[in-house]
């Protein structure tokens, strides 16, 4: 498998960043486009992403795979998608593992699976249709979510740990996505680390959420707090260095605030890496 190639500290490429990162002095290492968003597209997104791709790894994060669902792949844009990884020549591609579409219409949502063989059995080979068809090595990215499906028999670890598995995908591991669900759901993040195949990890995405009354909202739409830049250390203990991506989705902040960000993922993947390695 060679979903692990390392990258460095990147951020979301977002219509908002388009003119001031390509006028920027400071550089992120790489980038990371929402596939849909620059799928068929052409005018100031396409502009966009061919200026960007002379200049960074740029690397496709999908929303409407739709792994999880019961309607099949969508041949349509199992297309775009190919093209796209072809167009960008990413060494990786990545969705969630989520619900998206149900009888024909997709929902714009990352509805959440049961924790189940049935899914088990129902997403691996998916996978391997999905990574078959577009020809990259694939990464499943840990949701959050706000309710244990009804028909859960097992727990969130074991599944995306059996899934990958039985799949030979990577793991795109989004830590807060770890932080929020263990905080909303009452489980020890770290020992929740523990229990995945950390060996499988693509890359990391860092994000901020909202304390909410009832819940912590995964929102993407502030700076990463203190408590999730804990875990990504953490988890940097247990892998070394890996790629780390921020993604800031909602109140987008000046691009300098973005970056900033991803320099303080760098200087921990820095930190991380044994003396002289390669990184
Ligand atoms: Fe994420």
């Amino acid at each position: 498998m060679s979903s692990t190639t390392l990258l460095g500290a990147g951020i979301g490429l977002r219509r908002e960043f388009f003119e001031d990162l390509l006028a920027s002095e400071r550089r992120p290492d790489w980038l990371e486009i929402v596939s849909e968003n620059f799928m068929g597209v052409g005018g100031r997104s396409r502009w966009a992403l061919e200026e960007c791709l002379g200049r960074w790894p740029v690397i496709p994060h999908g929303v409407n795979l739709n792994i999880g669902g019961p309607d099949p792949l969508d041949e349509a844009y199992l297309e775009g998608l190919s093209e796209l990884v072809r167009r960008t020549d990413a060494p990786f591609f990545s969705d969630h593992f989520c619900y998206s579409r149900l009888g024909g219409v997709y929902l714009h949502e990352l509805l959440p699976l049961p924790f189940n063989e049935e899914v088990i059995a129902h997403v691996v080979p998916r996978i391997r249709a999905v990574r078959d068809r577009v020809g990259r090595p694939f990464l499943l990215e840990n949701p959050s979510y706000y309710e244990v499906m009804p028909g859960s028999t097992l727990d969130e670890a074991e599944v995306l740990t059996r899934i990958v598995e039985e799949a030979d995908c990577g793991l795109l591991l989004d830590v807060n996505n770890v932080y929020v669900n263990a905080q909303n759901h009452g489980y020890d993040p770290v020992a929740f680390l523990d229990r995945l195949p950390l060996e499988r990890v693509g890359y990391v995405h860092l994000a901020g959420h909202t304390p909410e009354p009832e819940a912590i909202i995964d929102t993407h739409g502030a700076a990463v707090p203190e408590p999730v830049w804990d875990l990504f250390a953490a988890l940097l203990e247990r892998t070394g260095p890996v790629s780390a991506l921020v993604e800031w989705d909602h109140d987008i902040p000046p691009l300098d605030v973005v970056l900033d960000q991803a320099d303080r993922a760098r200087a921990l993947l820095t930190a991380a890496a044994p003396a002289g390695a390669e990184s």
